[in-house]
């Protein structure tokens, strides 16, 4: 089967993130012609194996593992230079090509050092249970710049160097005022260094720098197809996440239109990535984690800790309340179900179907968090399957109680589940017509 049936697609994470969405577009994207990252920033980390190697990439989209598609960084991206040019640099010594299969929007914001400081003094002057566990990489004092407009500086702004350094100077002067005055930090950013140091990386980025909505534009004009590279997951999503234990963009299925330029109208399929568990990293209500020997087990066979920040992952049950609340306002038109081969040998599986509050069923997902942190998940239990199934490549390959277990996820989810990963090599995949 050739993935271009699906037209220009988006893929999108439906828990916390950290589904597998790395996995899925390097194996979308060898049908694509084009890759777009376009949300968030350096907090993202999607993981792709390829043989014996391991990729983890932060800002690059997945697609530069596939050396003849074209690679961009959207607007809608917070971008850390240093990040993203010494990712590229590692990348070229690993033999990767990066060079005109890359481009970056001139209006994506960036990422400073005193936004990466503002966000670990941040999390460290909230009071306990109100830290939101962020993974200190700038990414929500970048955004609140980005929508208060005084203290932002873009990519364009670079290549202005004299308007450049006067802006700079005059945000780095507010940003020691408010990082000492609020936060009683000592350490003070020197703006001509940093302006220097910026004015580097401003040449390193000038060949990759373009207007990437005109860019996406034309290429879809000319019969080009364009794989949409979420980051995060939907419930991470600052207006219908799990606020405020969410990031700063919108990485539910209506982000990509506002951060690429490209009107929903042109996009064609929404694929939505799970694990066959859940799991989240950072703070907030996660109403099916185990906080017992069971998560420790998912933990550890699923290698769940951090891609950006190496934090182990809490694990717990698959919520379909939590991923159907997500898939309303996503939209996916099939799901891709990750990690199947994690659960084999678990003697029984549980499914959330329901939250229970004060004795009554929820019938909406919970605004409050502290209403979703007491709720009390309803399980249906189904059997589990001990076979190993790294070797299955068709539906009809997987156990009984396998199938079973998807066809529940895809009904209580409302879409169905057309991709099924049952290892991590690229090819441990079973794609399903309906599994
Ligand atoms: P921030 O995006 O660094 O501000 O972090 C806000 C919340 O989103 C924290 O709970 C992070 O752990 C979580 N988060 C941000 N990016 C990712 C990701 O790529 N995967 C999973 N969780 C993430």
């Amino acid at each position: 089967m050739s993935f271009r049936e699906w037209g220009n697609t988006s893929v999108i994470g439906l828990h916390w993130g950290d589904d597998g969405k790395g996995k899925v577009v390097d194996l979308l994207a060898a049908d694509f012609d084009v890759v777009v990252r376009y949300g968030g920033g350096a907090n993202a980390g999607h993981t792709v194996v390829i043989g014996s190697e391991k990729y983890a990439l932060h800002l690059l989209p997945c697609g530069i593992l596939r050396g003849e598609v074209l690679n961009v960084i959207a607007g809608g991206v917070v971008l850390d230079p240093a990040v993203l040019l010494g990712e590229i640099a590692s990348l070229r010594q690993r033999g990767i090509r990066i060079d005109d299969n890359l481009r970056i929007s001139d209006r994506a914001h960036l990422v400073f050092p005193y936004h990466r400081r503002e966000d670990v003094l941040s999390e460290g002057a909230a009071r306990s249970g109100e830290k939101i566990g962020t993974t200190a990489r700038g990414i929500g004092p970048c955004y609140a710049d980005k929508y208060a407009r005084h203290w932002a500086i873009r990519v364009c702004d670079l290549y202005s160097p004299r308007r450049f350094r006067e802006r700079l100077a005059a945000v780095v002067a507010h940003k020691n005022a408010y990082l000492s005055a609020v936060y009683g930090s000592h350490e003070t950013f020197d703006a001509d260094k940093l302006a220097d140091e910026y004015l580097l990386f401003a040449d390193d980025l000038r060949p990759f720098v373009c207007d990437t909505m005109l860019l996406l534009h034309r290429a879809l004009a000319d019969g080009r197809q364009v794989l949409f590279e979420g980051a995060q997951g939907c419930l991470l999503d600052v207006d219908h996440g799990t606020y405020p234990y969410a990031t700063s963009s919108n990485s539910g299925g209506g982000g990509v239109a506002s951060a690429t330029g490209v009107p929903l109208s042109a996009i064609d399929s929404i694929i939505a990535v799970l694990k066959a568990y859940t799991t989240r990293v950072g703070a907030g209500p996660f109403p099916t984690e185990l906080k017992d020997a069971r998560g420790d087990a998912l933990r550890e066979r699923g290698h769940e800790y951090g891609t950006t920040t190496g934090r182990p992952r809490r694990c717990g049950w698959f919520d379909a309340v939590a991923a159907a609340y997500a898939a309303l306002f996503s939209g996916p038109t099939s799901l891709a179900v990750l990690h199947l081969d994690t659960l084999s040998g678990m003697s029984e599986l549980n499914v959330c179907v329901a939250y229970r509050a004060g004795g009554a069923l929820l019938e909406s997902f919970p605004a409050d968090v502290s209403v979703l942190d007491e709720v009390e998940p309803v399980y249906e239990t189904m059997p589990g399957w001990t076979e190993d199934i790294g070797g299955c490549r068709r539906t009809a390959d997987l156990p009984p109680a396998a199938r079973d277990y998807l066809k529940l996820v895809s009904e209580r989810v409302g879409a169905p589940v057309r991709i099924v990963g049952v290892g991590p090599a690229r090819d441990q995949i079973v794609l399903a017509e309906e599994a």
